[in-house]
């Protein structure tokens, strides 16, 4: 699956908003108590919107390794001017299969965001391995956790909620996706390997002003929709008819469920 650097940047506002405060605290105090640098490693990295999000609130010196198998959204990435005391590396892995590589050496700190729904739970559960095994913590952000509110609200919207949901759990590249429920089954993971988890919802919230990214978004559930799902093509170009008219009419709100979290072994906090 390919995501395009356009499409990372006319989220990254809307996810640097949504990002639970409580769970950026807790990744905050934590790294407080390391010595500095801090080393982290961004999974996933895109363009590097986690760097961007986190480093400079942290008022700490920072080492980042920033990894992904998109080479054009890494060279993006490359081209970041970081806040002074932040270094960082760009380096081009597929962690679905050389995760192991990309956990290499000393760390403090794993972090990862918009990655978890795309997983499977085979993939899942090696992360969780590999990360319970260094004892170290993971800070996992804007996770799509299945809830959407859209508004005003058409009759196709539940039929066309499910069939997206039911789209995130084909493959993206690792098995079976998770989906939905991939947050859930990671904070479950991690309690029950002995780690203590701060979560928080982390939902993008869209108001009338939001056009363009409703749009995306909207044009997306309904190519989804197609691929998945029972709803007729004349049912679902009717909801999206309707969805662009109130776009344009500025009457179009929308909420999409995120979920963030923080997992630490318990003596580490
Ligand atoms: C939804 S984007 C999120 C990007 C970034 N973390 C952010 O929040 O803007 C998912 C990212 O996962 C990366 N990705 C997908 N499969 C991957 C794999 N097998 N190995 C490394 N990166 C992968 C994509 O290239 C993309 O950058």
């Amino acid at each position: 699956m390919s995501f395009s650097a356009d499409w990372l940047a006319l989220r990254e506002p809307y996810d640097s908003r949504a990002r639970d405060p409580s769970v950026l605290a807790a990744v905050f105090a934590f790294l407080r108590e390391k010595s500095a640098p801090v080393r982290i490693v961004d999974l996933a990295c895109g363009t590097g919107s986690t760097l961007r999000a986190l480093a400079p609130d942290l008022s700490r010196a920072q080492t980042w390794r920033l990894v992904d198998n998109n080479l054009s959204l890494l060279a993006r990435a490359s081209e970041m001017k970081p806040p002074e005391g932040v270094s960082f590396s760009t380096i081009p892995i597929d962690i679905g299969y050389d995760l192991e590589a990309a956990l290499d050496g000393p760390l403090d700190l794993v972090t990862t965001s918009a990655l978890l729904d795309l997983v499977s739970e085979t993939w899942l559960e090696r992360l969780v391995t590999e990360i319970v095994a260094r004892q170290i913590p993971i800070y996992a952000a804007l996770s799509y956790d299945g809830r959407v509110e859209a508004g005003p609200s058409h009759r196709h919207d539940a039929a066309i909620v499910e069939a997206v949901n039911l789209h995130q759990r084909g493959d993206k590249g690792f098995g079976p996706a998770l989906g939905p429920a991939a947050a859930r089954n990671a904070i479950a993971r991690f309690q029950s390997l002995g780690y203590s988890v701060v979560n928080g919802s982390a939902d993008w919230l869209f108001d009338s002003a939001d056009r363009e990214i409703q749009t995306e978004i909207f044009l997306g559930w309904a190519i989804a929709a197609r691929e998945c799902g029972d709803l007729p093509l004349a049912s679902i170009v009717e909801w999206l008819t309707f969805r662009r008219d109130e776009i344009a009419a500025g009457r179009s709100s929308l909420r999409v469920g995120h979920t963030d979290f923080f997992a630490a072994p318990i003596a580490s906090r």
